[in-house]
């Protein structure tokens, strides 16, 4: 069925483990992650960026998830990634998403906190939880090479927990979005810190290229969400191309059926990483 993260967010606390959540860009990729989450008995988190929902819009992903999430026995929650605006993240929530992100990590520290706050407030209100992020995630969405950039303050993110009501933080320790150059360099104890300072369930972004060893190290240091994006559009896209290479192939459910084994097979292996198999 199509739930919240609140459960799954604070069970994968309770628990140790980290829910995947992983961003669609269309329905053979919602289907893929489902698919995946129904054989390893996952609960798992699809979500949309504003790029995302500017190509297919908030009614037709959401249409998408619900179809997909009510055949399904584990629990599936739609999410705005990185929601850029106060109005977005309403329009989104109006669309009958089931957890919205807001990231002011682009504004001064007082204008993140006034704006999360207020989607937080909203969101609430309507038992809707609601992710911000503090300090900033390097590279930039839908971009294929990631820097990282500013880290999270742990002093800071909890008094950020407290003054906005945010359900969960997104925090910076050296991850960035896209494919890394060289290898990352995480600040792991600073995670520990935040973990030992801030309550709410922690959200790691920017794991396409991370080793499986990182991914496990933050999950035990707190993390209860992982964010995969440029590796599921790069494992559909390589299949669909393979596929396109014989040039008799001209029926879309071909090439999209191979899109889905590969997204598929990513995100089951993604998972396990995470340790959310076998907790739905
Ligand atoms: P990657 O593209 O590096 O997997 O980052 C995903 C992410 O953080 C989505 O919000
Ligand atoms: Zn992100
Ligand atoms: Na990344």
């Amino acid at each position: 069925p199509l739930v919240t993260s609140k459960e799954m967010l604070l069970k994968a606390q309770q628990g140790g483990y980290a829910v995947g959540a992983f961003n669609a860009e269309n329905m053979e990729m919602v289907k893929a992650i489902i698919q995946a989450a129904e054989e390893l008995k996952a609960p798992v988190m699809i979500q949309t960026t504003p790029s995302t929902i500017k190509y297919g819009t908030l009614e037709t992903y959401q249409a998408i998830v619900a179809a997909e999430a009510a055949k399904a026995s584990v629990p599936v929650c739609l999410h705005l990634d990185h929601g850029s605006s106060f109005d977005l993240a309403m329009k989104a929530l109006k669309a009958g998403y089931t957890s919205v992100m807001i990231d002011g990590s682009k504004l001064d520290y007082e204008g993140n906190i006034e704006v999360s706050k207020k989607v937080a407030d909203v969101a609430a209100s309507m038992g809707i939880p609601c992710e911000a992020e503090l300090g900033k995630v390097g590279g930039k969405e839908d971009d294929l090479v990631a820097v990282a950039d500013t880290n999270t303050d742990p002093q800071e993110a909890k008094e950020f927990a407290e003054r906005t009501g945010v359900t969960s933080l997104a925090v910076a320790i050296g991850t960035a979005h896209g494919f890394y150059v060289g290898t990352p360099v995480l600040d792991k104890e600073r995670l520990s810190e935040i973990r030992k300072v801030v309550d709410i369930p922690l959200v790691l972004h920017g794991a396409s290229g991370l080793s499986d060893e990182d991914v496990m190290d933050c999950v035990k240091r707190g993390i209860c969400k992982v964010n995969f994006a440029t590796e599921l559009r790069a494992a559909y896209s390589k299949a669909v191309r393979e596929t396109l290479e014989d040039e008799k192939v001209f029926d879309p459910k071909a090439y999209g059926k191979a899109g889905i084994a590969a997204v598929k097979e990513l995100v089951m292996a993604r998972m396990k990483v995470c340790g959310c198999d076998g907790k739905a």
